[in-house]
């Protein structure tokens, strides 16, 4: 239970010196001289990139060269390889086969008479290419002048090429049909697919953004129309861009590209189309003789009305400089650029999806200034013609999945907005669309804490509620404001203190008067026969951890409360705990519990929190006595936790390491609530910094193993905990508790009584394992469905089950610096990032850790969750040995602490 608190203010990073930074500082600018590469390749054949790694990764190659097959990564630092197509000169990857699957470096590519096969570090196939029923087998594989890679029969048949499924770029010569795409890529690093296409319509060629249109060629002023014929493909030479029809005897739509001596132009320049990452598609003409990229196109022109080009709620202009719109102020939260309403009682919806239904919640619009426009207002017909504005956003209010509306007062026409919200641009045409107004649909927050507080009690609450504001002003403004800011908060906090010491007649209160007034965000300070009072002299114990015993109370204002008794001090100064109780107390975020005040009274120190009435995660997730928690719950619980840490790691001014993630840690209330506790106390509890060793305290089953090597601590280390806090909410049971499987492979072999001592191991035909390892397994296997507590019923989401195992897996990976940040888990979640692929082999430790588990849970059935004491080498110390490794992994369940 013990936990600790760290706060700090960088940012430690381990040093690994990966096989690949070695041969990349070995071979900085690969070229073509002096090697002899494949044009063709026949079964059977395999590649790797450490196989090929003197020649970048490329196994294969055009004939004069100007094209490459390889097996590489995007960036030189990235863990993750793909096999792509890359144009030499411009060293730009035109195709790529495993783009939303990323292998590692010694990952295989198979060319088998079957086709062309990619396999994970595993041996799974993650991608091939299609194996229809062929009459004859593959014979081989060629690299085509063109960029085209292409399998022929034995009859010199082709039966695939890579331009019939391109991903993001096409080059010249190749067509792009009707119906087929480009998706952009998420950034010039992930390859996977982003949230852009350009896509070839029937009479049109298109760029969405989450199936919504925000540019048509037919519409840009460089493109002429030449007949109203059907399109039938795409494509790109030496003169311009067309969309063709007819069998390609037509130009339906054409695109002159500039060039300046059109007789000139042969093979010394290349043309590549490629929808870029930011949504905008641009041809770059590349001249082999200088190398020069020359850019030549660009749609849409007015890189503002790219739809996200800016984060939500961003107004773009002048050719993307982004700023929140009027009334709307940067996500103090997130810290991601997305804007959100500057009034704090105002929050924007979550979409359908977000499972908080808005049912019941009360709509607010805010408008938004008559210069501003929405990308899809030009592109989209209107929902409803002849309507007020209020029947428009009646509508809206009835639909979950629209966010805001633009409503036309001459024509009465009603615009929605949906599902996703961009950025705002200036309107295109102000004259025309005058009266063209937008409404961004906002919900009104029961923030039922500050509102009733407000109400009920006088200055200590206005000044709890100034402080966080003022936080985020501090962030924000000039040096000189924050100090003028400080100076006046200071003053402010000393004039509470005061009036707020001098109202008891306290013979404590007299210690610290100078000290609090030089501690700025001190939050209240009780006296203790307030305590007393609220709590009726300790009645009500509703908890004990590592701090001390927590008793229920509740303050003359009626505001319920949780007072911690402190039992378990440092033996450190009164000046740290005040300035470690300022640093919490100024932390303010819907998922972290709040500190509404302290105590000192003799030697003992009180912390008074809000009161959480539904206690902790791990009553209502292991207990038996209430209904199981719906998967729903589990999955705001989940989301929840991952923004209150997210907040701690990145949201405040000091970063705060929680260091004790665990069930116990985290609570709940009323409608699903969720927040973190016991955050920030470490200085509280540590002895001494500066000692030879430094104790650390977290509790067995959470930690990650970096606590007991010499690693650095850092945030990712939270990670780790919350991914094992994760399969714990997945599975209602404790990680501790052994899985039992049956031996037999067969469809349903899991045995989850809720009986806790059904782990018993003298079951036959059952086995035991430690559940993350079990995660791991079904996870490889694709059988998540297994990994769900049975107490569901399978009333599940199996989409959100499989995304939490996956994101729990990232999470308690080995190697600290491949866990995704708390930010990115909040991302994944929320479905707004890609779902990371866990590293097989940063988690095979779960192998070796599993099979000390399972020893040991055959000798100690039942047992409980021991709190343990570690004692961890200072940093720096070179204690680096080739056994450490092992001790880690058994030793955070061997270890038990002398406490
Ligand atoms: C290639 O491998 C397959 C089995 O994977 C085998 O049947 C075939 O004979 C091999 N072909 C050659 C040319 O080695
Ligand atoms: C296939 O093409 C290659 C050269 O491109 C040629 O040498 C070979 O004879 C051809 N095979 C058949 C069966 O046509
Ligand atoms: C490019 O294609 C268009 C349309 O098919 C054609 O009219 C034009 O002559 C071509 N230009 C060159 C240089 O091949
Ligand atoms: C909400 O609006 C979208 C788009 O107009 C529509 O497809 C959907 O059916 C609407 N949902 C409801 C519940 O009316």
């Amino acid at each position: 239970m013990a936990s600790s608190l760290y706060t700090t203010t960088t940012t430690t990073t381990t040093t690994t010196i990966s096989l690949f930074l070695l041969y990349s500082a070995l071979l900085p600018y690969p070229t073509l001289s002096g090697r002899v590469f494949n044009h063709s390749i026949t079964p059977n054949f395999t590649a790797s990139f450490l196989q090929f790694v003197d020649h970048s990764g490329a196994f294969l190659a055009s004939k004069s060269g100007s094209f490459q097959a390889r097996i590489t990564n995007s960036k030189q630092e990235s863990q993750s390889y793909y096999l792509v197509i890359i144009h030499v000169l411009s060293n730009t990857i035109v195709w790529s086969a495993n783009r939303n699957t990323p292998i590692s470096e010694s990952s295989e590519l198979r060319f088998s008479p079957d086709g062309l096969t990619l396999y994970n570090e595993t041996g799974h196939s993650i991608w091939s290419t299609p194996s229809k029923k062929r009459p004859s087998s593959v014979s081989s594989l060629q690299l085509l002048e063109s960029g085209n890679l292409i399998m022929v029969d034995g009859m010199n048949k082709t039966v695939w090429e890579s331009f019939d499924s391109p991903t993001d770029v096409i080059v010249m010569g190749q067509e792009l049909l009707v119906g087929k795409s480009l998706v952009s890529s998420v950034n010039e690093e992930d390859l996977s697919e982003g949230s852009y296409r350009f896509v070839i319509g029937e009479n049109d060629a298109i760029l969405q953004w989450n199936r919504m249109t925000y540019y048509k060629l037919s519409m840009d002023t460089k493109a002429f129309r030449d007949t109203s014929l059907a399109v039938e493909y795409m494509v790109m030479n030496f003169t311009g861009m067309y969309l063709m029809g007819s069998n390609g005897t037509v130009v339906v739509i054409r695109v002159i590209l500039h060039n300046s001596n059109a007789v000139t132009d042969d093979s010394s320049t290349f043309r590549i189309l490629k929808l870029d990452p930011n949504g905008v598609f641009s041809i770059v003409k590349i001249d082999a003789t200088d190398r020069s990229q020359t850019p030549e196109f660009m749609g849409p022109a007015d890189i503002c009305r790219v739809p996200s080009i800016c984060r939500r709620l961003n107004v773009c202009t002048n050719g993307g400089i982004c700023q929140c719109a009027p009334g709307f102020h940067s996500d103090p939260i997130m810290k991601n650029g997305d804007c959100v309403p500057a009034d704090n009682s105002l929050d924007l919806p979550d979409s359908c999806d977000g499972s908080l239904s808005s049912n019941g919640t009360a709509v607010k619009y805010m408008s938004m200034r008559d210069n501003l426009d929405y990308f899809s207002n030009d592109f989209m017909d209107p929902i409803l013609r002849n309507v007020t504005v209020s029947v428009c956003q009646d509508l809206c209010s009835r639909n979950c999945s629209c966010l805001g509306i633009f409503h036309s007062q001459d024509s009465g026409s009603c615009y929605a907005i949906q599902n996703y919200l961009g950025s705002l641009m200036m309107k295109s045409n102000p004259a025309r669309d005058k009266d063209r107004l937008g409404y961004i649909k906002a919900i009104v927050v029961g923030n039922p804490n500050g509102n009733s507080e407000d109400k009920k009690s006088n200055f200590p609450v206005l000044a709890m509620v100034l402080l966080p504001s003022l936080g985020v002003l501090l962030i924000a403004m000039v040096p000189t404001i924050i100090w003028l800011r400080r100076r006046r908060r200071r003053r402010k906090w000393a004039r509470n203190v005061n009036k707020k010491t001098g109202r008891a007649n306290s013979s404590s209160s007299a210690e610290g008067e100078f000290e609090f007034s030089a501690i700025p965000g001190l939050p209240v300070r009780f006296n203790y026969d307030e305590l007393v009072v609220a709590t009726e002299d300790f009645k009500t114990r509703i908890g004990s951890g590592g701090f001390g015993t927590v008793y229920k109370g509740t303050l003359q204002d009626g505001a319920d409360v949780a007072v911690k008794k402190i039992t378990c001090l440092g033996a450190q100064g009164k000046r740290e705990f005040l300035s470690e109780i300022g640093i919490i107390g100024k932390i303010h975020h819907v998922n972290l519990v709040r500190l509404k005040g302290f105590c000192t009274h003799g030697g003992q120190k009180f912390l008074v929190f809000e009161y959480m009435n539904r206690g902790s995660l791990d009553r209502s997730l292991f207990g038996n006595d209430g209904p199981a928690l719906e998967w729903q719950e589990r999955y705001e619980i989940a989301l929840g936790t991952a923004r209150g840490l997210a907040y701690l790691h990145t949201g405040c001014e000091h970063k705060i390491l929680h260091c004790d993630v665990k069930p116990e840690n985290i609570l709940l209330h009323d409608k699903l609530q969720v927040k973190i506790s016991d955050f920030g106390l470490s200085k509280l509890l540590s002895p001494e910094e500066s000692g030879l060793f430094t104790t650390l305290r977290g509790t067995r089953g959470y930690l990650a193993p970096e606590w007991l090597t010499s690693s650095a601590i850092s945030d990712r280390t939270d990670v780790y905990s919350y991914g094992m806090v994760l399969l714990e909410i997945l599975r209602g049971k404790k990680n501790s508790s052994a899985q039992t499987r049956s031996n037999n492979i067969s469809g349903n072999n899991i045995n989850t009584g809720d009986n806790r001592s059904s782990s018993s191991s003298g079951e036959s035909g059952h086995r035991l394992i430690y559940f993350p390892l079990y995660a791991l397994e079904m996870h490889e296997e694709g059988r998540y469905s297994e990994l769900v507590d049975p107490r569901l019923g399978g009333k599940v989401r199996m989409e959100e089950v499989e995304k939490l195992v996956r994101v729990a897996l990232c999470c308690v990976q080995e190697e600290p610096s491949l866990r995704p940040s708390m930010s990115n888990v909040v991302g994944m979640l929320e479905g707004i990032l890609p779902l990371g692929e866990p590293r097989i082999e940063s988690l095979n430790f779960l192998r070796f850790y599993g099979r000390r588990f399972t020893e040991a849970s055959r000798l100690e059935e039942n047992n409980e969750q021991n709190e343990v004491i570690l004692y961890r080498q200072p940093l720096g110390n070179s204690s680096t040995t080739g056994s450490y490794n092992s001790f880690s992994y058994m030793s955070s369940h061997q270890l038990s602490g002398p406490r």
